[in-house]
């Protein structure tokens, strides 16, 4: 369905724990414990959701292969959309990414900020590179799609030709994350846009923008070599009015929007399926023009969901 300002939404992001085995330290974790969605509950969700036009789902966390049920989670999933993909920290796929695959899971946007092991245990508290990037060539292996996520700061920007070749290598598309505004945010470690796009330009030559789009995400592709590499720009960029998605939270309100402190509880009606899709009607048409980032900064993705 399309909403007041005619952008049609059929793409949901589904959190389905606020939990992780990983403390990046860009990532505001509440570590509040409420009460995840039920198997039984996402069943009358994605029919609901299905009815009301949603074609594809990511499902996200926290980090979701922590929960138990995840490969049921995406067996329902994919018997309800036409698409299934995650996004996750990487750091279990490689034992799961072959019981994905069979259950219909499309791809995987694993996030891969450095490939220093040092420098990565410093940004998620644990040591797990190596785990990361056996789960990456396991993904391949059993035919996901993979994506990298790198969440680009002053840390990380030197490394950022040799992750390039690394995605070159694996040929996967690569996206760079402008940070966002959640948790121990600091303003002076942000690498905006367009200083990532001078160092590209300064190697690769000008970049001309890409028609493909390897997801259905706020990402720009460019092509660089034999890879395509991504932007995601909340800061530099409108990525809000062609939006076409909601988030549902782990506990069960839809957010139509990250950047907008706006949730409905739509878990108490999961049983009455007339009303459940009224409200879900009502909160896409309803759902904000624009991003506000201020009204975010306490709050993080895992609470919003992912
Ligand atoms: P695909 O394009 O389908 O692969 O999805 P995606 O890129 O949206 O998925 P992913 O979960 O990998 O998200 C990558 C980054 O984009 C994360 O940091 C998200 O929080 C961010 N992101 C995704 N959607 C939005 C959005 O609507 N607003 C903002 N500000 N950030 C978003
Ligand atoms: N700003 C930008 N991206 C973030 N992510 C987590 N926290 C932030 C933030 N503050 C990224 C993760 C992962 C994706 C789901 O979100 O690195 O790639
Ligand atoms: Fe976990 Fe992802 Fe947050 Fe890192 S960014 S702590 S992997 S949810």
């Amino acid at each position: 369905m399309r909403d007041q300002y005619n952008r049609e939404i059929r793409y949901a992001r589904i959190s389905i724990t606020n939990r992780c085995n990983y403390r990046c330290t860009y990532c505001y974790l509440d570590n509040v414990r409420k009460e995840e969605m039920t198997l039984n509950e996402y069943e009358k969700l994605f029919e609901a959701l299905k009815s009301i036009g949603i074609r594809k789902v990511r499902i996200t966390g926290g980090e979701p292969t922590v929960r138990k049920d995840v490969i049921d989670i995406v067996k329902l999933a994919s018997s309800n959309f036409k698409e299934v993909n995650m996004t996750t920290n990487g750091h279990f796929v490689k034992e799961l990414a072959s019981r994905l695959k069979k259950a219909g899971l499309s791809g995987l946007n694993i996030s891969l900020d450095t490939l220093n092991e040092r420098l990565f245990e410093r940004i998620t508290g644990v040591d797990g590179l190596k785990n990361v990037l056996e789960g990456i060539e396991e993904a391949l292996i059993v035919g996901l799609k993979v994506k990298l996520n790198t969440v680009l700061t002053v840390d990380t920007k030197n490394e950022i030709f040799e992750l390039i070749n690394f995605a070159e290598r694996l040929g996967v598309p690569i996206r760079f994350i402008e940070l966002m505004p959640f948790g121990n945010f600091t303003e002076d470690l942000r690498i905006k846009e367009e200083e990532i796009f001078k160092l590209l330009e300064t190697r690769y030559g000008k970049l001309h923008p890409t028609k493909l789009k390897p997801g259905e995400g706020p990402a720009k592709y460019y092509k660089i070599g034999k890879t395509y590499v991504g932007f995601i720009s909340a800061f530099s960029r409108d990525i809000c009015s062609t939006c076409n998605k909601i988030r549902i939270s782990f506990d069960g309100k839809l957010i139509p929007c990250l950047g907008k402190n706006i949730k409905y509880d739509i878990r108490n009606l999961l049983h009455n399926k007339e009303k459940l899709e009224e409200k879900i009607r009502k909160a896409i048409f309803f759902k904000p023009k624009h991003h506000n980032f201020e009204e975010l900064k306490t709050k993080g993705l895992n609470e919003m969901g992912g």
